[in-house]
């Protein structure tokens, strides 16, 4: 009978779908823990100081002090192939922001709430929530906006055809 809450928990905690792969692989979660540990450090947080990993999570959850949430919802009739057009919608979103001086970070770390937050934004049944925003002014000698992500070079996920081959 004790197992019931923690049943129920776990069930509001369920993504409605896969952000992430169920099963990490390389180069992905090479690249995953070079961006991890390299803000990490950056922010003095060492391997295992789990209570400022965690704090750190959690500055999402305040849309990390932006004054504006945005919460990104699609209807569920939709197939996958329409994240690829949400995600340009997404990309959309923040390039006019940045036309506006604004700026945006967007989270995926909201999706686990996903059943928390749906009745909260008054989401019909209908819709799935595909990820948070954060839309404000970014304070840019804030340490935490000093991080830059490296990139991988366009030679190496690009094979070039030789058309006279
Ligand atoms: C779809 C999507 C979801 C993201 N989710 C989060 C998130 O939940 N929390 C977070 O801090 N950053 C999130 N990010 C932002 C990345 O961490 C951000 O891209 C990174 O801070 C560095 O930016 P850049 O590599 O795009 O330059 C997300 C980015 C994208 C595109």
């Amino acid at each position: 009978m004790r197992s019931a809450p923690t049943l129920n928990l776990a069930n509001d905690y369920q993504e409605a779908y896969d952000y992430y792969p169920e099963k990490w692989v390389s180069p992905y979660i090479d690249r995953r823990r070079e961006n991890g540990w390299g803000l990490y450090n950056l922010l003095g947080i060492a391997k295992g100081e789990k209570d400022k990993m965690h704090a750190q999570q959690q500055r999402n959850f305040c849309f990390f002090d932006a004054p504006v949430g945005l919460m990104f919802t699609i209807d569920k009739v939709m197939g996958r192939g329409s994240l690829i057009d949400y995600g340009m919608f997404l990309q959309n979103v923040m390039v006019a922001a940045r036309a506006r001086g604004l700026h945006t970070c967007p989270q995926a770390a909201w999706n686990s709430f996903a059943n928390i937050i749906l009745p909260h934004i008054g989401a019909g049944e209908d819709e799935m929530l595909v990820c948070g925003m954060s839309l404000g002014w970014a304070v840019p000698d804030a340490l935490i906006n000093t991080f830059v992500t490296p990139r991988e070079s366009v030679d190496s996920f690009t094979h070039w055809c030789d058309s006279a081959a």
